[in-house]
């Protein structure tokens, strides 16, 4: 007897923070070298695909807080994500695609990367394609610099555009308070303002992780919120002044340290605990300076099954 295929597969995928990022200049594509140190933290999307009738195409649902700011056609990088692995394998993009989008949108956590990544593992295992981890690596890295970290998960140090990983040792956990801002940031305009910014002053950068690798690799949170770095912050904040109030609570309210996450706007605070997390993120909720204050703590898995269903 045959076993039957899954019809229903769900795959989740966390949110990322950066917590070192050195931006070098533009190449001639537009794109930045970098030198990044990510970690998936504790907050999820799930893609949920299921079997259409052969030749219906792909057809896709959002659903969650942020749902009405996420596009639900051709645009959407988890739609994507199905087209290419559907191209490359030679097959028909069939099925039904439902994204519950718990990372919040344009906010520098890395949502449509991880909505992709999902896409990636969940319509392979639905349509069968069995490619290997490097084989998505490489769809996932066409589809966008941080879609490889979404698949891998866990803490890796990027290069290139960020999708070239390596592995990173990190001790224990870490637990975070992340301020959610009211309204977004795209990251070609965080990007676009950095260079901008440059082009008028000198800004140094510190290309060298070593500080947050030696942090994690011991495993202490305070050594590493001595060494949060992100060159894309000057251009958040000469973007969103306020982002810079949103910084200084953070000492008020007993965090070990704070950063912008990638393009931001969202400010991750660095906690000694997850007791610890949940003090502060009570002080920031007081503050009322965001539309949500969540807590998370990472490392957390890269894009895996949750459920499928028969
Ligand atoms: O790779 P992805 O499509 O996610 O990148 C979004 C935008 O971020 C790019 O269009 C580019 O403006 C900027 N970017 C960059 N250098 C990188 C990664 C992203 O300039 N290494």
């Amino acid at each position: 007897m045959t076993s039957r295929a899954a019809t229903s597969i769900a795959v989740r995928a966390p949110a990322k923070l950066n917590l070192f990022l050195a931006v070098g200049p533009p190449a001639e594509d537009g794109y930045h070298a970098l030198t990044t140190v990510f970690l998936a933290v504790s907050m999820f999307d799930t893609v949920t695909v299921s079997h259409v009738r052969a030749r219906t195409g792909l057809r896709l649902a959002v659903s969650g807080p942020d749902s009405a700011a996420v596009p639900a056609d051709a645009s959407n990088l988890a739609w994507r994500a199905a087209v290419l692995l559907a191209q490359r394998s030679g097959i028909d993009a069939d099925a039904d695609i439902a994204i519950d989008k718990q990372i919040p949108v344009a906010a520098g956590l890395a949502g449509g990367s991880a909505d992709a990544a999902a896409t990636l593992v969940a319509l392979d295992g639905l349509w069968g394609t069995a490619l290997d981890r490097g084989q998505l690596a490489e769809l996932a890295a066409e589809l966008g610099s941080d879609v490889p970290f979404s698949l891998h998960g866990h803490v890796a140090l990027g290069t290139g555009r960020g999708d070239r990983l390596s592995a990173v040792l990190a001790r224990g956990r870490t637990d975070w308070v992340l301020g959610i801002a009211r309204t977004g940031l795209s990251t070609p305009v965080v990007y676009a303002e950095l260079d901008r910014l440059r082009a008028q002053r000198d800004l140094p950068s510190d290309g060298d992780p070593a500080g947050v690798l030696t942090a994690l690799r011991q495993g202490d949170p305070e050594l590493l919120s001595g060494a949060l770095t992100n060159d894309l912050a000057v251009a958040a904040l000469s973007l969103r002044p306020d982002l810079r109030r949103a910084l200084r609570v953070g000492e008020e309210a007993g965090a070990l340290g704070q950063l912008i996450s990638g393009s931001g706007p969202t400010v991750a605070y660095l906690a000694r605990d997850a007791e610890h997390a949940i003090t502060v993120a009570a002080r920031l909720s007081a503050e009322g300076l965001f539309a949500s204050v969540r807590v998370a703590s990472g490392p957390a898995p890269g894009a895996r099954f949750a459920r499928s269903a028969r």
